[in-house]
């Protein structure tokens, strides 16, 4: 069996205000797999992602990243932090929180030269990451200028460059045209080829099947209520349409109104 790279048991976070947001999470989430983290709005998705990211400490319970617990002390230390940072990757679901130097080159190379690596290797990685993603004309621009596509782009290329072992991903397609969803799904998939692991948090049910060989729903009570592989789970209408996932869409057809559930992301015509 596959090395876990992250172990959660009975992990517990609240906001400020005692708001809860995760609830007695469990999850093992295995060394090269791709996962997908679903549910409705507000039920935990960002927050779990945070925590793998070690942005946010369980209140109660515990989170381990290679056998390690991730306590906030740990970050003390800049070696561990160094390390930490450039083994696990985060694509924000919000890319303004990415974007924030002058030019969107500024903005990619930021990790690499946080992390310490060599100013040769950086440009090196650039070349090749601006290939990738075609955004060579984008980088002297300033990235809060950018279209919300453009802006994923240069964040996803902004934690790519840092060659992470992990990347999580918060609501990557949001918003995108189909080719860019495409495109960015292409991107993806062949970093998981190379043995990375890919933890996506999305209520695109489009792309789960592509971006994900397991998934875990996030119920409204902020666990964890399922794990199965997409096809079991994406089948199941009722445990879909009870948990916010689908709706009944009702239109209007020559004059006859359709009613018929379907997906959330799905186009309406
Ligand atoms: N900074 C914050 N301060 C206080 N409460 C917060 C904060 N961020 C999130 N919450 C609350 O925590 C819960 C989980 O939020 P979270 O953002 O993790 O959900 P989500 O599943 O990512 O939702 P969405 O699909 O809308 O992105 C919600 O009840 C939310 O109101
Ligand atoms: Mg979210």
């Amino acid at each position: 069996m596959a090395k876990s790279i992250f172990e959660l048991r009975e992990a517990y976070f609240s906001y400020p205000g005692k708001i809860p947001a995760l609830c007695g999470i469990n999850l093992d989430i295995e060394e090269g797999s791709r996962v997908a983290i679903i549910g409705s709005n507000g039920t935990g998705k960002s927050t779990l992602l945070l925590m793998l990211d070690a942005l946010l400490f369980p209140h109660k319970g515990t989170i381990k990243f290679l056998g390690k617990e991730l306590k906030e002390a740990l970050f003390n230390d800049p070696g561990f932090t160094r390390s930490f940072r450039s083994r696990v990757g985060f694509v924000f679901q919000n890319s303004d929180i990415q974007l924030f130097c002058p030019t969107v080159k500024e903005d990619i190379i930021f990790g690499p030269l946080q992390l310490g690596i060599s100013q040769e290797q950086i440009n090196r990685r650039l070349d090749k990451i601006i290939g990738i993603f075609n955004i060579a004309h984008l980088l002297p621009r300033p990235g809060h200028r950018l279209s919300a596509g453009e802006k994923k782009k240069v964040a996803l290329a902004s934690v790519l460059i840092i060659e992470p072992q992990v990347l999580l991903l918060d609501e990557p397609t949001a918003g995108l045209d189909p080719q860019t969803i495409r495109n960015i799904i292409d991107i993806i998939l062949e970093f998981n080829q190379t043995g990375k692991t890919i933890i996506t948090a999305t209520h695109d049910l489009h792309i789960v099947e592509e971006i994900a060989g397991s998934v875990h729903i996030l119920g409204r009570d902020k666990n964890i209520i399922r794990t199965g592989a997409p096809v079991q789970i994406l089948s199941d209408q009722d445990f879909l349409r009870e948990n916010n996932l689908t709706h009944i869409h009702s239109h209007r057809h020559q004059d006859t109104i359709h009613t018929h559930p379907h997906l959330h992301t799905e186009h309406h015509h």
